[in-house]
């Protein structure tokens, strides 16, 4: 299996942002169930910052379509590395909704990442665990 993690910048209607990312998060939520893939989605105001894990083929094709998503733009792949056990075990989708305190560790990670700093993708990845870990399985 492989874990996967990208960060875009939203582009969501202002009027029924809340909805059209409740509608977002429940067919991810769906069809991840379906192919298997697990991970976790923060939503920053401005950004989205999300981790896929699963077996490679199904992660790999559903970054492909995520490339295509008119909901969001400037996706910066970030890192992607082996797993034997995943991170989000029993999440089709973990989803953290607007954080300002987390579009900052992305901005940061964006411009350290850039120069391959993973310390810093280590730091958002932690982030993503620790809120999942506060809240029961979708
Ligand atoms: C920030 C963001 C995160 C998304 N996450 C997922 C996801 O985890 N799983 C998924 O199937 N689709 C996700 N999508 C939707 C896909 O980009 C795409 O719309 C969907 O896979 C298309 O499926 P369809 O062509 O079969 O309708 C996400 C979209 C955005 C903008």
């Amino acid at each position: 299996m492989i874990s996967l993690i990208y960060v875009s910048r939203a582009l969501l209607p202002a009027d029924g942002r809340d909805l059209a990312l409740a509608q977002l998060v429940r067919s991810a939520r769906a069809a991840n169930a379906r192919t298997q893939v697990s991970g976790a989605l923060i939503f920053t105001g401005t950004r989205f910052a999300q981790l896929l894990e699963g077996e490679a083929d199904p992660v790999h094709q559903l970054f492909e379509l995520l490339q295509d998503d008119p909901r969001h733009t400037d996706i910066v792949k970030l890192a992607e590395w082996p797993i034997a056990v995943r991170e989000f075990a029993g999440w089709s989708l973990a989803y953290e909704g607007p954080s300002a305190y987390v579009d900052g560790t992305i901005s940061k990670t964006l411009a350290l990442a850039s120069r391959g700093s993973t310390p810093e993708v280590h730091h958002l990845v932690r982030m993503m665990v620790e809120f999942t870990r506060a809240r029961d399985p979708d």
